[in-house]
């Protein structure tokens, strides 16, 4: 599927997808510097068209139609929670497109078997009724100790227009997603994982193991960070995110 993406800058590629159920207005707080920011908005996300399926498997396709759209050989790759998971069926599908990782409060685990009941009843819902009570039960776990007023309005705004069609495909795509404990060894790019301490969707041990189990990844806990850092600590993300970068070599 062809996904519509902000392409801007000019220097090494970075892309950047976003969590569910946002779109790529989350990365406001990229690092300046040399790099060619590519943002997308995820199938059934923000602008670019919704599909009745959203396997990990088909947006990591989505992804590598959008490289190859761009001309692009090896970008950076990061990954926001379901972005996240994202990259790892992309480092799974084709790691010769990625140069590094980062990996922002996602996890590597498959969904229990009642997190995938609970899925397919919010999928149900929200074709049903719209996405207003997702809206408020995810501004409610998404940030830590009170979000910033202006942090959750934007984000509930965000969720209230994703289509009802998109968040349902995303939300069985996530439950039918693989394990990929096993990859995470396997990963031999320069790896990046960011956790948010008071992170209530994915516990920041989660995060930590992760980066213990990628061969050289550096972790960053974000101490005042719920599940969306770049938002709730953007100075600290931006600062982490360009020195990280900074690191990373792009050819081979
Ligand atoms: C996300 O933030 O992308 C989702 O909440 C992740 C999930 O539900 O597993």
């Amino acid at each position: 599927m062809r996904l519509d993406a902000t392409d801007l800058g000019k220097g090494a590629p970075v892309v950047l997808l976003h969590g569910f159920p946002l779109d790529r207005s989350i990365w406001a707080s990229r690092p300046a510097g040399p790099f060619r920011w590519i943002l997308p908005d995820l199938r059934g996300h923000g602008a670019s068209p919704v599909a009745e399926t959203a396997t990990m498997e088909e947006q990591a396709r989505d992804v590598i139609e959008l490289l190859d759209r761009l001309g692009i050989e090896r970008a950076v790759v990061g990954g926001h929670s379901m972005g996240g998971y994202v990259l790892l069926a992309l480092l799974r599908l084709a790691p010769e497109r990625v140069a590094g990782a980062v990996l922002v409060t996602s996890r590597a685990a498959a969904d229990s078997e009642e997190a995938r009941r609970a899925r397919e009843i919010s999928a149900l819902r929200v074709l049903k009724e719209g996405p207003a009570f997702l809206a408020e039960a995810m501004v409610a776990r998404f940030f830590t100790a009170g979000p910033e007023p202006e942090a959750a309005a934007a984000v509930r705004k965000l969720i209230l227009h994703t289509k009802p069609e998109g968040i349902a495909a995303a939300l069985r795509g996530m439950a039918q997603r693989a394990d990929s404990t096993a990859l995470l060894g396997t990963i031999k790019v320069p790896t990046l994982v960011v956790v948010g301490s008071g992170d209530q969707i994915v516990p920041a041990a989660e995060g930590e193991a992760m980066a213990k189990a990628i061969p050289g990844a550096k972790l960053a806990v974000f101490e005042r960070s719920g599940h969306l850092p770049p938002l709730e600590e953007p100075d600290r993300f931006r600062a982490v995110l360009g020195a990280f970068l900074h690191s990373v070599r792009w050819t081979r």
